[in-house]
């Protein structure tokens, strides 16, 4: 395989095509997010397929949840990983502004441009997750993800959610200490 600049995309390409397959949140660890920030469930996923939505509204590739009104809605969002996850940040920042609360899970590419414009200095709440999120992929198999995870909120958030290294345990934890 050619190498990329990337290490992790190299070693983890199906986890980076995420574009075109469906790595699915945890349903454990939306519940716990939910919670953590004061209320049962999430109203949106903007992003999903039927079978992966993580709230009873849901838009999925068809609906295009980029082209879609989200405030002022309380939104899950785990958007593509890919070249695109800017559009969704820049998204979500929007919305946040218009009165949603957003809350996103997130590789935390600190290092990135979108990163810089739209969730530091500008979100509302960010948290580093200790260890790695088990994403559920197409074949409902879970892996640890080759990368670590953040929870970026934008918009108001009623409750402020404690530190988030309990967030993840149990079968939602998986990879490294
Ligand atoms: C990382 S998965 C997350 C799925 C689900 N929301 C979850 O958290 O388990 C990203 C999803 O976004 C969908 N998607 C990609 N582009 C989209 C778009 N423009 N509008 C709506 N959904 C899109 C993909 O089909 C995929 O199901």
């Amino acid at each position: 395989m050619k190498p990329t600049a990337d290490p992790a995309r190299t070693f983890w390409p199906a986890l980076f095509a995420s574009e075109r397959e469906d790595w699915a949140t945890p349903p454990a660890l939306v519940a716990q997010l939910a919670r953590a920030f004061g209320f049962e469930a999430f109203e949106l996923d903007p992003c999903a397929t039927a079978a992966s939505a993580k709230a009873p509204r849901f838009f999925t590739l068809e609906d295009d949840g980029l082209g879609q009104a989200w405030a002022p809605a309380r939104v899950f969002l785990n958007p593509p990983y890919g070249r695109v996850i800017g559009s969704w940040t820049a998204k979500a920042k929007l919305e946040g502004a218009r009165g949603a609360l957003v809350v996103a899970l997130i590789h935390a590419r600190t290092d990135t441009g979108w990163w810089h414009r739209d969730v530091e200095g500008h979100a509302t709440l960010i948290r580093f997750l200790r260890r790695r999120v088990r994403f559920i992929g197409p074949n409902g198999g879970a892996q640890p993800a080759p990368f670590p995870s953040v929870v970026v909120a934008w918009g108001p958030a009623h409750r402020t959610p404690d530190l988030a290294g309990s967030w993840i345990r149990g079968e939602a934890a998986g990879g490294q200490e």
